[in-house]
């Protein structure tokens, strides 16, 4: 496989907006290329493909935990935040992907789990051995396991209770997540002071951010539940006020599966900012309910409500991640009829969510595939793709828990889809082998000989968008309309007078959900006599009429985004 010569750039553009402009991807270092054949993804193998990231056209890379650990959640369990997992490569090799992404001006985003660590750490292992020692105070230990009882359990399937009881200290710790993952006390001044030092030790290695796992959970209290609590964005803010203060045009990214204003609450205020931008986690799984209820109501409810965010700040959007697809946010109806949909087998359930990739949720139909890309890249925000969706990859349900969708990358049709070299039996996971996702079928090689690849066609997607700054930094207008399956809503963007010399533009699209072709009439005052040109080949569409109203035919599970002209 060889991609373009990457364009060497002489560094990061420096543009503050940056965030709301990129295509973000997220990749897992052990998932995606395995260099030396031990049979786990490396930092030298993500290395080898920033071509491949550059060429579909990824400006920025998250990266799910590399750090030390058992690996227990998937690296979510830190046993030292300034070591790397062996197996994952060494410190001069994270500073040589550094480098070489931005060059390719590719930013790269790393993930911190600051709410607990592994009980392999360190820290743990002092405070559980001598209480009144430098670490006594670093977990949150009571001698009852009662306290807070307003705190939900999140891992519903694995854990009975928050509280674990410690055989040396005797005494109960609380873990939000995994037992084996006990939570710091933010009560400590020493715990911030901890926390400072590894944000800025990364900082200063060059990354351009953080995701912030888990962030609601900092602060427990016994009026409240755990979620948000006052000192936890007391906490965002300093640590905000640091990052501009000695590390401006770096970003934090909050993970706050929210409603959504307690996720908005995460932006801060104009003068009290917290993070940079939020994972959009209430439109999410309203994407996947209007796919199959070919209803837009939810997604124009959600999308109409006004929720004010600081200027600069953003939304991650997203369909798929590494975790199961989190139902939490929506009511208990629509949760129930979203398992019947999309995780008719139990083994498909985790948690309170589904553990399936995106390709088998939509059942590989290109059109729901098309779809739901299509909203991804227009929506407000930033769009967040996972490693393999690209390609339509399948899942394994037969793995554990969330690893189901965690499979090596499927690059080749050779052995190991050409993840690795190794004996196929020492991968970290089998690659897929499912009878309509088999890496014989599904791999980046195959769809880059196919020109109308899902490969191909999200490359082009995503440059489309890129030609467009409107979808990065416009504001969102739901437009009404006579159909109930189809969203309709104009981006505005009125033009930057900066260097960066983006056009105003707007942009009208419109989705329908219906499993079969329909005509929809559209009303929008304001766009009376407007002209309509396709983003994609540039055809001409017919114009909004004199009294702004403008009737389309969409076909099944389609999409139009229109560039408005003169009216
Ligand atoms: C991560 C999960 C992880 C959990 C506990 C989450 O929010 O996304 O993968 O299991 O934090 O660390």
């Amino acid at each position: 496989m060889s991609f373009t010569a990457p364009i060497q750039l002489p560094g990061l553009t420096l543009d503050p907006l940056w965030h709301r402009r990129s295509v973000f991807y997220q990749v897992m270092v052990r998932s995606f290329v395995d260099s030396n054949g031990d049979g786990n993804g490396d930092l030298a193998g993500l290395i080898s493909r920033l071509d491949y990231l550059q060429w579909l056209g990824v400006d920025a890379l998250w990266i799910p935990p590399f750090f030390t650990s058992p690996l227990r959640d998937g690296g979510y369990d830190v046993a030292d935040y300034k070591s790397i997992l062996p197996e994952f490569g060494t410190l001069d090799e994270f500073r040589d992907l550094v480098t070489k992404a931005h060059e390719r001006n590719m930013r790269v985003i790393i993930d911190l789990p600051l709410n607990h660590t592994s009980d392999q750490h360190e820290w743990f292992q002092q405070s559980r051995t001598d209480p009144d020692g430098p670490y006594g105070d670093f977990y949150v230990w009571s001698d009852s396991d009662e306290k807070y009882p307003n705190i939900r359990i999140i891992f519903t399937d694995y854990e009975e209770s928050n509280w674990a009881f410690d055989s040396e200290r005797r005494q109960f710790y609380f873990h939000r997540f995994f037992s084996h993952q006990p939570d710091l006390n933010f009560d400590n001044p020493a715990v911030h002071d901890a926390v400072f030092d590894i944000v800025r030790f990364w900082l200063d290695l060059g990354v351009d951010g953080f995701r912030l796992d888990a962030i609601p959970y900092l602060y427990e209290s016994d009026e409240g539940n755990g979620e948000g609590e006052p000192k936890t964005h007391e906490f965002l803010k300093k640590l905000r006020a640091m990052v501009d203060r000695d590390y401006p045009g770096r970003i934090m990214i909050a993970e706050a599966n929210q409603w959504p204003r307690e996720v908005a609450a995460f932006l801060g205020t104009e003068e009290e900012p917290e993070c940079h931008m939020a994972f959009d986690f209430p439109v999410m799984p309203r994407i996947f309910y209007s796919l199959r209820s070919q209803n837009a109501k939810e997604l124009v409810q959600v999308l109409s409500e006004t929720t004010d965010i600081p200027e600069g700040a953003g939304w991650g959007v997203f369909l798929r991640n590494h975790d199961e697809l989190t139902l939490e946010m929506v009511s208990e109806e629509y949760r129930q009829a979203m398992y019947g949909w999309y995780a008719y087998d139990p083994r498909m359930r985790v948690n309170v969510g589904i553990r399936r990739r995106l390709a088998p949720l939509l059942d590989n139909s290109r059109d729901e595939l098309e779809l739901a890309h299509a909203l991804l890249f227009s929506l407000p925000g930033s769009p967040f793709i996972y490693y393999g969706d690209e390609i339509g990859m399948g899942d394994n349900i037969w793995l554990d828990d969330r690893d189901a969708s965690r499979t090596p990358m499927q690059w080749t049709p050779d052995r190991n889809a050409g993840f690795s070299t190794a004996d196929p039996g020492k991968l970290y996971l089998p690659v897929v082998q499912s009878l309509v996702y088999n890496y014989t079928q599904t791999n980046v090689e195959s769809q880059l000989a196919q020109s109308r690849s899902l490969l191909h066609w999200v490359r082009n997607v995503i440059h489309v968008r890129k030609a467009h700054p409107v979808f990065g930094l416009g504001s969102i207008h739901v437009l009404e309309t006579s159909h109930e399956s189809v969203l309709a809503f104009v981006r505005s963007y009125e033009g930057a007078g900066t260097q960066f010399g983006d056009p105003a533009e707007d942009v009208l699209c419109v989705f329908s959900f219906a499993h079969n072709p329909i005509s929809v009439t559209i009303r929008a005052d304001d766009l009376a006599g407007a002209s309509l040109v396709d983003l994609f080949g540039g055809s001409e569409f017919p114009a909004f009429d004199d009294s702004g109203s403008l009737t389309l035919t969409l076909g099944t599970q389609s999409f139009f985004w229109l560039h408005i002209g003169s009216h």
